[in-house]
């Protein structure tokens, strides 16, 4: 069967679709999963997370879709602040290859839903062998958390839109404060960068209202994709793994092709696709590789391709290399991806908008798929 809502016309708020709703909710979807977790004396508190983990020595994150490009930056967290190494993997391929699990294994399984079926039988999989598990879900009492040993919830409320939105960007949230709680239980961050980092969590919220703002430039920008066949998305780490997130947002909503590639790759073979006027939205928030991607959206450029750059404010090099540059808020480069994720759904919202598409239940897809 498939998850539907019995929700009326009456509870978008008064948006056009549950999903402009939801986009918009970001922010105190945020504010309302980071607050309650931080106590008086500035310190992350998960009520549940094992008190002990010193017998961790591998953690998978497991998930589909957009969890699972949420799982991506958890994993580039959890690696820089906890030093666990942490594989990420596609439920559906996680449980049919043999992974080595044993009980110094820790699973975290990301689902907005609690009810994805390939997720759910990832749980089982580790449960069977030995593995603590921990879910990350935005439905209270749903299957998944209800067979894992502990549960973080994300706080965004019901997301009704089939394109998820506002539970990748507390699933992101979440894993930013996982990352810090494990690094201070097994001493592998220092006080200052924990505060540091936790700061930069706790702007979310507002710089997150500071991207919604930019929703009319978005929506003339998005103009030019609309009527395109490809549209391809680059970046080099966490704008790699933003970059799937948006290319999966307009592909599922839009129904225009679209591909994201590590930046680097491009030589390796996609660079052959791009050609005059091809869309490149070009992720360029990462500081410490940004002349790596400046010399990729040059390649583009140089075989004609139309570049629309995202990087952060401030940022004037850029504007002399992509055709249109998109800016979020300043913030370090390991929590950039709600950031630049909320700008690419409204860019994929607003494509399949003019396309007169069924942003809210997009074809052939269901809410939660609870069927392989
Ligand atoms: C995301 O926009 C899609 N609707 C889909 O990829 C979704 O993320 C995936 O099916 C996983 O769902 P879950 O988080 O409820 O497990």
């Amino acid at each position: 069967f498939e998850v539907t809502w019995n929700v009326g016309e009456s509870q978008k708020g008064g948006y056009e679709h549950f999903m402009l709703k939801e986009i918009s909710e970001q922010p105190k979807a945020l504010k309302d999963t980071i607050s309650p977790r931080i106590d008086e004396s500035g310190n992350i508190k998960l009520d549940e997370f094992p008190t002990n983990f010193d017998n961790v020595n591998k953690i998978y994150i497991i998930a589909c879709g957009t969890a699972y490009h949420a799982g991506l930056v958890g994993k580039n967290l959890i690696e820089k602040y906890a030093k666990i190494p942490v594989s990420v993997d596609i439920a559906s391929e996680f449980r049919y290859n043999n992974p080595f699990i044993d009980k110094n294994t820790f699973m975290i399984i990301i689902s907005q839903s609690g009810e994805t079926a390939d997720t759910l039988a990832a749980l089982r999989l580790g449960r069977k062998k030995g593995a603590k598990i921990l879910s990350i879900c935005n439905v209270v009492g749903s299957s998944i958390p209800r067979e894992s040993d502990y549960c973080v919830y994300t706080w965004a409320g019901p997301e009704i839109a089939v394109a998820s939105t506002k539970a990748y960007t507390t699933q992101v949230a979440v894993l930013a404060m996982i990352s810090l709680y494990i690094g201070k239980l097994r001493k592998t961050i220092s006080d200052d960068e924990y505060t540091k980092v936790l700061n930069e969590i706790k702007s979310f919220p507002q710089k997150a209202e500071s991207v919604l703002k930019m929703e009319s430039e978005i929506e003339s920008i998005s103009s030019y994709i609309v009527n395109q066949k490809d549209v391809f998305y680059i970046g080099r780490s966490i704008d790699y793994y933003v970059a799937m997130e948006g290319s999966l947002k307009l592909k599922e909503i839009s129904y225009i092709h679209s591909e994201a590639i590590a930046a680097g790759e491009l030589k390796h073979g996609t660079l052959a696709l791009v050609e005059d006027g091809v869309p490149v939205i070009a992720l360029a928030t990462q500081n410490r590789l940004f002349d790596k991607t400046l010399s990729n959206i040059k390649e583009v450029k140089a075989r004609g391709g139309y570049v629309i750059a995202i990087a952060k404010k401030g940022n004037k090099e850029i504007e002399k290399e992509a055709d249109v540059v998109l800016y979020i808020p300043e913030i370090i480069d390991e929590l950039t991806a709600p950031l630049s994720g909320i700008l690419l759904q409204l860019l994929a919202y607003y494509a399949a908008k003019k396309k007169g598409c069924d942003i809210d239940k997009p074809r052939n897809l269901a809410k939660s798929v609870t069927v392989e």
